[in-house]
């Protein structure tokens, strides 16, 4: 059930350029969430901008003795996230959510890769952590850190401490290979027989993921970003086309914000 709440900043920190992490007390009503849903933000006591900002859930840790914290990554853009970053602990926050349809969560029989182009890794972590718990142990899932430099590569530590493989590749070759992450991807995937792609990033990243699954008869589960107003699935601000017979347009914040990738190509 989506519920809105108050809740509470326990540490807001910068990690790279331009990149920060916020932990919040968001309670139980959160345990039951899966990877890829997400939450809308505002803050309690500002008129701007007068929309909620929707964010992806990137993990929730125990806090022990019952306490659930979620922690959410995000990238300064614009005027929201630059107020964001200024909050400080003890400070709240109003959230709504759990929104929206995530990834499946199994064990899968074959390997599976996880591809994530900068900020896009945000709710990948979420999704690596429960493929653990769900037996995909050491070296059954690969994963693909891509960005444009190495200030956009982020939490590569956290899925070695998994006991997952990562490759990073950026467009400058400043970490990792020089490459696009799809490279890499796509070579791995030719060689080992994979299960599932698992993918967010940029749409050009994601449809070319897309394609290169569709291409190799692979499984493939994508999660975009639009723009978005009531994040409720009543106005139509986050509309995409598919090529679904008979349905034309889904909403991101309904529908999504995960979708099988053929329904995008
Ligand atoms: C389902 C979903 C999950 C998201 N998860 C995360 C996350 O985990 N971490 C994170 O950092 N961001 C995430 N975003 C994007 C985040 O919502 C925006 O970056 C944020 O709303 C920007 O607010 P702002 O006021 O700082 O910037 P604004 O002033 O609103 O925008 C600044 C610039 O960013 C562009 N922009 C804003 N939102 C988006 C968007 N959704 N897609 C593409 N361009 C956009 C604007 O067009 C503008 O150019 C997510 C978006 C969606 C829809
Ligand atoms: S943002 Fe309003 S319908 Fe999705």
């Amino acid at each position: 059930m989506i519920t809105q709440q108050t809740v509470e900043i326990i540490h807001n920190e910068a990690i790279s350029d331009g990149y920060h992490r916020i932990r919040l007390n968001c309670g139980a009503h959160y345990a039951s969430a899966t990877p890829g849903q997400f939450v809308t933000i505002r803050l309690p006591d500002q008129a701007e901008p007068l929309l909620r900002r929707p964010f992806s859930i990137h993990r929730l840790p125990s806090g022990g003795a019952g306490t659930l914290y979620m922690e959410i990554l995000y990238r300064v853009v614009g005027g929201f996230t630059r107020q964001l970053a200024r909050q400080v602990p003890g400070s709240e926050l109003d959230m709504l959510g759990p929104i929206g349809h995530g990834f499946s969560v199994r064990c899968h029989e074959h390997p599976v890769a996880i591809a994530a182009g900068g900020i896009g890794v945000a709710p990948l972590v979420f999704l690596a952590e429960r493929l653990k718990q769900a037996g995909m142990g050491m070296n059954r899932v690969m994963v693909f850190l891509g960005g444009r430099t190495g200030t956009d590569i982020l939490c590569e530590g956290i899925f070695y401490e998994l006991g997952m493989q990562v490759s990073v590749a950026t467009e400058d070759g400043t970490a990792g290979e020089k490459n696009l992450v799809t490279d890499p991807l796509q070579e791995w995937l030719e060689k080992n027989n994979p299960g599932m792609i698992y993918a967010c990033g940029p749409h050009p990243m994601l449809k070319a993921v897309g394609e290169i699954a569709q291409n190799q008869g692979i499984a493939c589960e994508v999660s975009i970003e639009t723009l978005m107003a009531c994040g409720l699935g009543v106005c139509m601000g986050c509309a995409v086309s598919t090529n679904e017979a008979g349905e034309g347009y889904r909403h991101v914040c309904k529908d999504g914000p995960v979708f099988d990738a053929r329904v995008l190509l």
